[in-house]
C-alpha cells in the first residue's frame, strides 16, 4: 500500500499542475508523429510496471495532448471543464470500485440522492425512483424512448417487448431539424425506422413550429400511423434554441402523445435571471434527458435520465435473473432494472461532488456567467460589419458566421466551413462549426466559468487571422 500512497500523492500533483497551467498552454495542438505511434502502437509489456513509470509516462505523454475542453478559450462542442470536485473524487470511486446495478451500498443510495437533485433543479416532477444516471444523454434518450414506446404499445393492448413490433403500425416521432443526432439513434436502434421519424419545421429562431406539428399529427394518423411521441429540444446543440415546451405538451396531451424533452445541454439553463419562462412546459414532460457532464462541469460521462412515471420505465426494462434476486431491495428494487446497464460505474460520486462544491448558488452563477458571455459575443458580432449573427442568444450558444468580404453564399459557406480547424490549429481558442438554416455557421458554446470577456475579443481576433491565411 506504500507504493499506491506514493503515487496516488504524485497522481494529485500531476492532476493539479495540470489544471493551473491549462490556461498558459495551447488551448489544443495537434499530436505529433512520434507520440500517436507512442499513444497508438504500444505493446502490451510481458511484465508489470510499477506505478511511478505508469504516472511518468501520463505525465509525459497523455496530459500534453488534451482535447482542450480545460481551457477558458475552449468554446467547441458542448464539452465543459472538469469541476475539481469531481477530479478529486474520481480516485475514490475508483478505489471503492463497485456495481450502482443495485444493493446495499453507498453508490446506489447516492445516485438515488443526485437524481433527485438533479429533477429539483430544473423543476422536473420526481418521484422516488423517477430516474438513473447514465454514460450519455444518447443513453438516457434511448431509456426514455424505450419506456415511450412500451407505453404506447400497451395503450393499444400489446406487448412489445414479448411481441416486438413486427406486423404493427409504425410508430412515428415528431422532431426538429434542429433535433439532437443522438433522437436519431435512439429511434433507428430502437426498431421505429429512420423514416417514421418526421422532421417537424422551425421558426426563424430555429425553435419547433407547432402548428406543422399538428398537421403532421393529423396527416400520420389520417395515413393508419401511429404517433407515439414528439421530442422537444431544451437547448438545441446548434444554436441552443428552446422549442415552445408548453405548447408541445399541450399537442402531447390531446393526442396521447409521450412528450420526452432533450435537456442534455440546456436544461439548466432554467436557472439564468429571467430564463425561467423560456421553459414553461418542461415540467409536464414525460421523460427528461439531462447531461451533469456538459454545463455542471461533472468529469466525462454522465448523464441522467429524469421520468416521470418510474413504473414505467421498471417494466420496459426489468428482467431479473434468478442469480440476481434481492429480497431485500425495497420497493424500487435495483437501478439495473430501469435501463440496459447491468454493471454500472459510480457515476453519482462526482455528480454528488460537483453538485455540493458548487451548490445551488454555485450552479446558477455559472449559468449566468455562461449565458451572459454567449450574449455578449451575440452584441459583438452584430455590431462588428464583419461578422453576422444567425440565431438568437437564448442559452450559452453563439451561432454567427464571418463576412469578412462581399463574396457569394458558396464562397462564404466554404470560408465558414473551412475557419474552425484554422482556428484550432492556431492554438489561441478552440470553436466548431455547423450548418444552421441551410448555411455554413460558426458556433461558440460557453461552459468554462474561467472564460472572460477578454476571452471573447481574442476569439474574433482569431477567427479574423485564420480566414485571411485561407
Ligand atoms: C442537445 C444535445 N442532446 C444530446 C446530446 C448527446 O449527449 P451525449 O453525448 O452525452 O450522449 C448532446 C451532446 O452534445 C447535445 O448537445
Amino acid at each position: 500500500m506504500d507504493e499506491l500512497r506514493h503515487a496516488g500523492a504524485r497522481a494529485a500533483a500531476i492532476a493539479a499542475d495540470h489544471l493551473a497551467g491549462i490556461a498558459d498552454r495551447p488551448v489544443w495542438q495537434p499530436v505529433p508523429g512520434a507520440e500517436r505511434d507512442w499513444l497508438g502502437g504500444q505493446e502490451l509489456p510481458e511484465t508489470g510496471r510499477p506505478l511511478d513509470d505508469l504516472l511518468e509516462d501520463a505525465r509525459a505523454h497523455v496530459l500534453p495532448y488534451p482535447m482542450g475542453n480545460g481551457h477558458p478559450r475552449f468554446f467547441g462542442w458542448v464539452n465543459s471543464p472538469p469541476n475539481p470536485a469531481g477530479v478529486v473524487v474520481e480516485p475514490l470511486a475508483a478505489a471503492l470500485n463497485p456495481s450502482c446495478a443495485g444493493g446495499d451500498h453507498a453508490g446506489p443510495h447516492l445516485e438515488r440522492t443526485v437524481v433527485r437533485w438533479l429533477a429539483g433543479l430544473v423543476g422536473f416532477p420526481h418521484l422516488p425512483g423517477g430516474g438513473l444516471l447514465t454514460s450519455g444523454a444518447s443513453m438516457a434518450t434511448i431509456i426514455c424512448l424505450a419506456t415511450a414506446r412500451r407505453q404506447a404499445a400497451l395503450a393499444d393492448g400489446w406487448d412489445v417487448r414479448e411481441d416486438g413490433l413486427y406486423g404493427r403500425p409504425p410508430m412515428i416521432m415528431y422532431v426538429t431539424e434542429e433535433g439532437h443526432s443522438c433522437l436519431h439513434k435512439a429511434a433507428q436502434l430502437l426498431g421505429l425506422g429512420a423514416r417514421h421519424v418526421r422532421t417537424v419545421p422551425v421558426d426563424g429562431a430555429y425553435r419547433m413550429d407547432v402548428g406543422a406539428l399538428r398537421t403532421m399529427i393529423a396527416e400520420d394518423v389520417a395515413a393508419g400511423l401511429r404517433p407515439f411521441c414528439v421530442a422537444g429540444s431544451a437547448g438545441t446543440v446548434n444554436s441552443g434554441a428552446i422549442d415552445p415546451l408548453g405548447e408541445i405538451a399541450d399537442v402531447a396531451a390531446e393526442h396521447g402523445l409521450w412528450f420526452h424533452v432533450d435537456g442534455a445541454y440546456g436544461a439548466l439553463g432554467i436557472l439564468a435571471d429571467g430564463a425561467a419562462p423560456r421553459y414553461e412546459g418542461l415540467d409536464r414532460a414525460d421523460s427528461l434527458a439531462l447531461d451533469p457532464h456538459k454545463w455542471l462541469g461533472v468529469p466525462v460521462g454522465c448523464g441522467c435520465a429524469l421520468l416521470r412515471d418510474p413504473a414505467a420505465t421498471r417494466a420496459a426494462f426489468s428482467l431479473v435473473p434468478s442469480y440476481l434476486i434481492d429480497d431485500h431491495a425495497g420497493d424500487l428494487g435495483w437501478l439495473a432494472e430501469y435501463g440496459p446497464e447491468q454493471t454500472r460505474p459510480f457515476r453519482a460520486l462526482k455528480t454528488w461532488a460537483t453538485m455540493s462544491h458548487l451548490g445551488r448558488s454555485g450552479v446558477t452563477r455559472l449559468v449566468n456567467h455562461t449565458t451572459d458571455l454567449a450574449r455578449t459575443l451575440g452584441d459583438m458580432v452584430t455590431r462588428a460589419d464583419d461578422f453576422e449573427l444567425l440565431a438568437p442568444v437564448t442559452t450559452s450558444i453563439t451561432a454567427f458566421r464571418h463576412l469578412p468580404r462581399p463574396d457569394g453564399p458558396d464562397a462564404l459557406d466554404a470560408l465558414n466551413r473551412a475557419i474552425p480547424v484554422a482556428v484550432q490549429q492556431r492554438g489561441n481558442a478552440f470553436l466548431t462549426g455547423t450548418r444552421l438554416g441551410g448555411r455554413d455557421a460558426l458556433r461558440a458554446c460557453f461552459l468554462h466559468p474561467d472564460t472572460t470577456e477578454d476571452d471573447l475579443t481574442v476569439l474574433l481576433d482569431e477567427i479574423r487571422l485564420a480566414a485571411k491565411g485561407l
